[in-house]
């Protein structure tokens, strides 16, 4: 529990330096709509006036979506008159979502309310663009401010206001696996870098493909190189890497993308051609034995009705045992907002104990809240709930924790460049480089 605390503190001086070097700096040019790309389901933005709420979200596979139509139907039963409005963009972490979002902001076209990971996602992008209003009296209004931990409360504070409301937690550093396969081939799952690649050896020896990818978004090739990053070189080094103190052209950083690139000859061949969930599935079906991704692959899961422990099994991520990589979903106000009763509604159920052990239990994700029914959540689920409690929390920064949107977009670049050419050398400086782009790093 201290270590958690502590761990938390980082995140939160994290997001301090970055908001005291963004005061002085013009807010980041967000990025431009992607043409043609991201499919925006749902109807248009309403009128205003009209009794509705549109809701903003990148999610539309198996587990998330079921997750975000359970709050929905939380919602309706207490407001039958409000038509809620689902406009979601597919493309996984947001990769079509968040440029679509941008565009509607900067015109002056805000949804009621979006889907904004906790940490710098949010205040470096929305509250220091002045674009989000504090949602604290919606935590003073319904007593909440004790029922989430005070380390997510810090990482969605910025200026002595609270500007989201967060509705779980996520891990990133897991290894899900098929049972049989590694039953039928002498097999435990990995605990070290090391062991992955013997057993990656006995699988490819043995005819299966080791791991499964789905990098069709960049972000994939983020949320690998994250893992790898943390399994290599430790919880330590891996957060120092977001304040500066941990050297971007050291060795440490060196060896992950050499691992990375190892790594590669153990991966389906149409891995450019997968989404995250078609990975995911792979290894249910039998055509990989391992994937490493965040534990949304949980509610995928579950969403085909299978069980934790006996249809999949799971495990940190080689070299990761101990540590927690989160990070968190959460929905905000932004000024503006065409409906915003409803909005403020909409927050109210998102931040509720009912709404969040609705959604979470689908969702693959564990509450937000202190106060979730155990009961509710799977073994998967309540592992993930023993393990948040008692391991050191590392923030990801695929997924909007560790670092601003700007600084993901510069190790984006990097990592777009790498897993096409596998050039650990230049990859090393790219990344050192988006460092010092970033500010946090010196020349
Ligand atoms: C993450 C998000 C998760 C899940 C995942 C796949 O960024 O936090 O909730 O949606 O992307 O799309």
């Amino acid at each position: 529990m201290r270590n958690n605390r502590v761990w938390f503190l980082v995140l939160a001086l994290v997001l301090m330096s970055a908001l005291a070097l963004s005061a002085c700096a013009a807010p980041a040019a967000a990025p431009a709509a992607p043409a043609g790309e991201g499919e925006q389901q749902g109807e248009a933005a309403a009128p205003a006036g009209e009794n509705q709420l549109e809701i903003f979200s990148w999610w539309t596979a198996g587990g998330e979506a079921d997750g975000l139509n359970a709050m929905y139907e939380i919602f309706k039963q207490k407001y039958p008159d409000v038509e809620i409005i689902n406009a979601t963009v597919a493309g996984g972490a947001g990769s079509n979502a968040k440029a679509v979002l941008a565009t509607r902001m900067q015109s002056g076209d805000p949804p009621d309310s979006f889907q904004v990971h906790a940490g710098h996602e949010l205040i470096d992008t929305w509250v220091v663009a002045d674009k989000m209003e504090p949602v604290t009296f919606i935590f003073e209004d319904n007593g909440w401010m004790d029922a989430y931990p005070q380390g997510v409360i810090d990482i969605i504070s910025a200026n002595d206001e609270i500007w989201s409301v967060p509705v779980n937690i996520h891990r990133s550093n897991v290894l899900w696996y098929n049972k049989g396969i590694f039953e039928e081939n002498g097999l435990e799952p990995p605990a070290t870098m090391e062991d992955f690649f013997t057993v990656a050896e006995a699988l490819k020896a043995a005819g299966v493909t080791p791991m499964a990818q789905g990098d069709n978004g960049v972000w994939a090739d983020n949320h690998l190189f994250e893992n790898v990053m943390l399994g290599v070189m430790g919880p330590e080094k891996y957060a120092g890497l977001w304040t500066g103190d941990t050297d971007w052209n050291g060795p440490e950083v060196k060896t992950a993308l050499e691992t990375y690139a190892k790594m590669m000859d153990y991966v389906n061949e149409d891995h450019a051609a997968l989404n995250w969930d078609q990975a995911a599935q792979m290894v249910v079906d039998g055509d990989a034995a391992m994937y490493i991704m965040g534990d949304w692959v949980a509610g995928y899961y579950t969403s085909l009705g299978l069980e934790p422990d006996q249809d999949y099994g799971w495990a940190p991520v080689p070299g990761t045992d101990g540590v927690f990589m989160m990070l968190s979903d959460s929905f905000g106000l932004p000024k503006g907002a065409p409906h915003r009763e409803n909005a403020i509604r909409w927050l109210e159920v998102a931040g509720s104990k009912e709404g969040q052990d609705a959604f979470n239990p689908l969702k693959g994700s564990i509450p937000a809240r202190t106060d979730g029914d155990r009961e509710l959540y799977n073994v998967y689920l309540q592992s993930a709930m023993d393990d948040f409690a008692s391991d050191q929390i590392v923030p990801s920064y695929t997924h909007g924790a560790a670092a601003s949107e700007g600084w993901v977009t510069g190790i984006s670049d990097a990592m777009t460049l790498f897993v096409a050419d596998l050039d650990v050398e230049a990859a090393q400086t790219n990344l050192a480089q988006a460092c010092v782009d970033a500010g946090v790093c010196s020349e």
